[in-house]
């Protein structure tokens, strides 16, 4: 994932991306000295991210390496296939049945539990920031109650060099929470994926602590912060389209289009890194060797080319697939429990949240207190969300298991 993000500015990216298809699909990314490129059109940037000869991934250990550690993000070839190998199954399709029922569907029903006797909530203060963070927690084995800790770090490392006292503070900060509990799992191996991490062995041997927290410190904010950003997206989607959303409240099944439909439109990681071994041509331009090239997943899941009304959130659009997980080698371990998470936190939210609908907001004329309206956009560059969701309802459904069992 691309490393740098920015603070929201007054400008739309994906009206910036859309002017560079149209331009100029490759070229220097900031003006003509850059030694950064762009690639923006979809073709362009699935024929990178699948030529992994050609375009390294090693770039990440320059830019998250000295936040990070050594991740496989910013590995290559044989290297890369075996450690990304060593956790692969866990993210395994048939591997995450069993967190379905353990962990996903109870965090989101204990979430909306908490909302019970209200009538409104900030949806991203209260839920989406709160559900992916403490079920990666429990796929790991870590304490869920610690995820305010896990969000706050996550989103300090992902300033990666954009501030580097506080990337790399938070990235100590985390190793010195974890460090007991590898200490522990070391020890007393359990079911969990740190287990899995420090009983892994390479060539005979476990792995070294730079591996382990590598591993660590990249999978807590892969798993955290993209899903979270994913979730509240599809949210404002819904809520901006009513009748949507009572098709989708109709027919529970529509969850799938909504996920990927809103992956494509809005995807959360907009950008990925690599590095060009040797001059390459692409589309007709020649990109030198040795230069950091950014592939635009958010804009090649615009392209007019391969999408009608690509601006457009558009449930029915029965169109070819998005980029936003990546593809080739490096293509998200996560997408799966992504997708998992996405289906069973929205469908839970739209079953228990009776009535739920944008809160429109208020002014406070009479002295008492405002209300924000909702978000009319959603925000950033490499990472994308909205910043808040008001929401009003009329009442919140019992869960399906308090309704089961009631007197439980
Ligand atoms: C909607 C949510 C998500 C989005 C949009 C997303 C996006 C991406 C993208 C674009 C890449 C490719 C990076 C590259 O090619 O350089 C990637 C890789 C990765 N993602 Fe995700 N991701 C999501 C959720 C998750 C989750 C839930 C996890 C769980 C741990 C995860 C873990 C990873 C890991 C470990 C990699 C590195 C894979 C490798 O280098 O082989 N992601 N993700």
């Amino acid at each position: 994932m691309a490393d740098t993000d920015s603070e929201e500015t007054s400008f739309d990216i994906y009206d910036y991306w859309a002017e560079c298809r149209r331009v100029q699909p490759v070229g220097r990314f900031g003006g003509d000295e850059s030694d950064i490129w762009l690639v923006t059109r979809y073709a362009d940037v699935e024929l990178v991210l699948r030529d992994p000869k050609r375009f390294s991934s090693r770039i990440n250990a320059d830019t998250m390496g000295p936040v990070m550690g050594t991740v496989i993000l910013a590995m290559d070839g044989e290297e890369h296939r075996r450690y990304r190998n060593l956790v692969a199954h866990a993210f395994r399709p048939s591997a995450l049945a069993r967190w379905e029922s353990e962990l996903i569907a109870p965090t989101i029903h204990r979430l909306i539990d908490g909302l019970a006797g209200r009538s409104g909530a900030d949806l991203v203060a209260e839920i989406t920031s709160q559900f992916p963070v403490q079920v990666i927690a429990g796929v790991l084995g870590v304490p869920s109650e610690d995820h305010e800790r896990f969000h706050t770090w996550a989103l300090d490392m992902n300033k990666g060099p954009d501030d580097y006292s506080l990337s790399t503070a938070a990235s100590a900060a985390m190793r010195e929470y974890l460090t007991p509990i590898v200490e522990d799992r070391k020890a007393h191996p359990t079911d969990d994926l740190i287990s899995d991490i420090v009983t892994a062995e390479m060539d005979g041997e476990r792995l070294g602590d730079e591996h382990i927290y590598g591993f660590l410190r990249l999978l807590l904010p892969a798993g955290a912060e993209t899903t979270f950003a994913a979730m509240g997206s599809c949210l404002f989607a819904l809520l901006s389209k009513p009748d949507v959303l009572a098709r989708v409240r109709a027919d529970p099944s529509l969850l799938d289009a909504v996920v990927e439909e809103t992956l494509r439109w809005e995807t959360s990681v907009t950008m990925v890194n690599r590095e060009t071994t040797c001059p390459v041509e692409i589309d007709g331009v020649v990109v030198p060797k040795g230069v950091s090239l950014v592939c635009a997943t958010g804009s090649a899941n615009r392209d007019e080319s391969r999408y009608t009304d690509p601006d457009r959130w558009d449930l029915d659009r029965h169109e070819p697939a998005h980029i936003a997980f990546g593809t080739g080698r490096h293509q998200c371990l996560g997408m799966h429990l992504a997708r998992m998470e996405l289906r069973i936190g929205l469908g839970a939210l739209l079953e228990r949240l009776e009535g739920l609908r944008f809160d429109g907001g208020s002014t406070s004329a009479d002295g008492g207190a405002a209300t924000v309206g909702p978000p009319t956009r959603i925000e950033g560059l490499a990472f994308r969300s909205p910043p808040h969701l008001p929401v009003v309802f009329d009442s919140v459904r019992p869960s399906p298991q308090a309704r089961a069992d009631p007197e439980a």
